[in-house]
């Protein structure tokens, strides 16, 4: 697979994660409508950048152990790049929910909820982070120690003190809402914030997904503390651009092409980096941040796949 440009190998990784989705919660059960809703929203094409991340971290960390090393091993990496890609569907099931973002259109379609109601949205999305951990933990190919270790990145990259986190801070300081919470990571602030409080929730609400995305896989090859380090800076930053460049498009982008509602963050009163910066500020920022995880990767990037995905969100349109 060596020599390949960056579209390619985009495209091999994304046949890799559609064909291994594809084969999820297809048995007949008699529960079969919560595998109908998983399936509605794993399935509803995603620009699937997290696995795609995996995967070449996986590549990546295979041919710095061996630089003649088969360029298929990413290939055993597959199950663990789509376990993460389980949990970020089930976070965006209920991102999209009334009592949080209240949205009607995610990737193109329906939310979970508009097309099944909220009970089944709400079950699809749990039954989605409990089936990524049997995921990673039945990845065959994968060793034993190196499938705890990427049980515990995705556990820490979701969880109370990641994605989980930064949805909490995000949803609960929505000014206008009831204040159900006041933000306790800096008492006395009212709901609305400052760019430090928005920078943090960023961070942890989509960098930590992105940044556990690139650890998985390493962890997944070769749990290498070096190439950790390299996998979260590059993450981090990628995550902070693709966020701010999110936050833009909800102002500037086209809803057909967006596949969600252009506008609602500006309908739920949502403070975001366009208010605090404008379109051009958010334009030096996301340029700021796509620099950085290019810098960080540019070490092990050889093929620059990194770099030129990073620049491609940068100027995304969906
Ligand atoms: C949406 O993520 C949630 C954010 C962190 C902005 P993506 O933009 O990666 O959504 P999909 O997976 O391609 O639908
Ligand atoms: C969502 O941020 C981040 C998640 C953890 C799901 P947003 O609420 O801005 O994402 P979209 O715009 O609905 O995809
Ligand atoms: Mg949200
Ligand atoms: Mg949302
Ligand atoms: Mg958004």
């Amino acid at each position: 697979m060596d020599d390949l440009n960056f579209q390619e190998r985009y495209k091999i990784y994304l046949q890799a994660i559609e064909e291994y989705l594809s084969n999820c919660f297809t048995e007949e059960t008699p529960w079969n409508d919560l595998y109908n809703a998983m399936r509605y929203s794993l399935l509803a094409g995603g620009k699937r950048i997290r696995p795609a991340l995996t995967l070449e971290f996986a590549r990546l960390t295979a041919r710095n152990m061996a630089k003649n090393a088969q360029d298929n091993n990413w290939r055993r990496a597959v199950p663990i790049a789509c376990a993460l890609e389980l949990v970020h569907t089930y976070s965006l099931i209920h991102d999209d929910l009334p009592c949080m973002d209240n949205d009607d259109l995610r990737r193109g379609r329906l939310t979970s909820h508009k097309k099944f109601g909220e009970t089944m949205a709400i079950l699809a999305g749990d039954a989605l982070q409990a089936e990524a951990y049997r995921m990673i933990l039945s990845a065959a190919d994968v060793d034993a120690e190196n499938r705890a270790e990427c049980a515990l990145i995705l556990a820490k990259a979701s969880g109370a003190d990641g994605m989980v986190a930064g949805q909490v801070l995000d949803t609960l300081r929505e000014p206008g809402r009831e204040p159900e919470y006041k933000p306790g990571y800096k008492p006395g602030r009212e709901p609305g914030g400052t760019l430090e409080d928005l920078a943090l929730t960023h961070r942890l609400k989509t960098g930590a997904m992105i940044a556990g995305a690139c650890e998985l896989g390493v962890a997944a090859v070769n749990n290498n503390k070096n190439l950790r380090e390299t996998a979260r800076q590059y993450g981090y930053a990628l995550g902070m651009a693709f966020q701010i460049r999110d936050d833009l498009l909800d102002v500037i982008g086209d809803t057909q092409e967006f596949g969600k509602p252009v506008g609602s963050d500006r309908e739920s009163g949502k403070f975001t980096f366009v208010d605090a910066l404008g379109i051009e500020g958010c334009e030096r920022e996301i340029e700021f941040y796509t620099n950085q995880a290019a810098d960080a990767a540019r070490n092990l990037d050889d093929d620059c796949f990194l770099i030129d995905l990073a620049r491609n969100l940068a100027g995304r349109v969906k």
